[in-house]
């Protein structure tokens, strides 16, 4: 279970009870391993061109340090699994730069939301740092909220209790919640 996207993938194929199989497995052992369910859960998209060069790339995952974080101030075992399945953070995101301005970043943020939404995801987000003054819009272009550096998401419709996603310090939180999502 430890191959990164091996969950997402039988899901992919099997739907979203291979996601509920393998978390089974996770919840039997006395250690459960956060890092591998993550993992197993992570999607790495790639774009390449017509000679097969990579000109870009998007890893995301579910937020393992945020939620058990969460845990350590009383978010109950039960919803740090729920946030496994229905929360993903897109960690990283870049494009060549000789190929940009061409769609592709758009593209594998699309992609992205599709494999996660099909997956019965709810929400997709990420951040990054407040001098960054061009990513609003390029975010906003593909219809993710971007808020500002004071601001979070509230995560009631998630685990039914008020939980608030907030950035790191410095950092602004662009998300995209599944039904507002075609
Ligand atoms: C941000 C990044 C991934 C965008 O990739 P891209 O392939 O150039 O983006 P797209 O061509 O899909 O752009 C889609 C839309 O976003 C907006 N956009 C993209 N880049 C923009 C820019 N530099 N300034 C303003 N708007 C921008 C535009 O609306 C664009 O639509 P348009 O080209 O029809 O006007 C790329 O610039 C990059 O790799 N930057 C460095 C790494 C980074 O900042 N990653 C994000 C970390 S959170």
């Amino acid at each position: 279970m430890g191959l990164v996207g091996a969950t997402l993938a039988r899901a992919l194929d099997h739907g979203h009870d291979a996601i509920l199989r393998d978390l089974a497995v996770v919840l039997q052992s006395p250690e459960p391993s956060w890092g591998s369910l993550s993992a197993s859960l992570g999607l790495l998209l790639v774009a390449v061109d017509s000679t097969g060069q990579v000109v870009g790339a998007l890893l995301a995952h579910p937020p393992t340090s945020f939620l058990l974080n969460l845990a350590g101030q009383g978010l109950e075992q039960k919803n740090v699994f729920l946030g496994h399945i229905a929360i993903a953070k897109i960690k990283g995101l870049a494009v060549a730069e000789n190929s940009r301005h061409s769609g592709i970043g758009s593209a594998l943020l699309r992609r992205c939301r599709e494999v996660y939404w099909q997956c019965g995801y709810e929400l997709l987000y990420g951040q990054f740092h407040s001098d960054r003054g061009l990513l609003p819009s390029f975010y906003r272009a593909s219809d993710f909220e971007v808020l500002s550096e004071n601001d979070g998401v509230d995560l009631w419709v998630v685990f039914g209790q008020r939980v608030v996603l907030t950035n790191e310090s410095g950092e602004r939180v662009f998300y995209r919640w599944r039904r507002h999502s075609g």
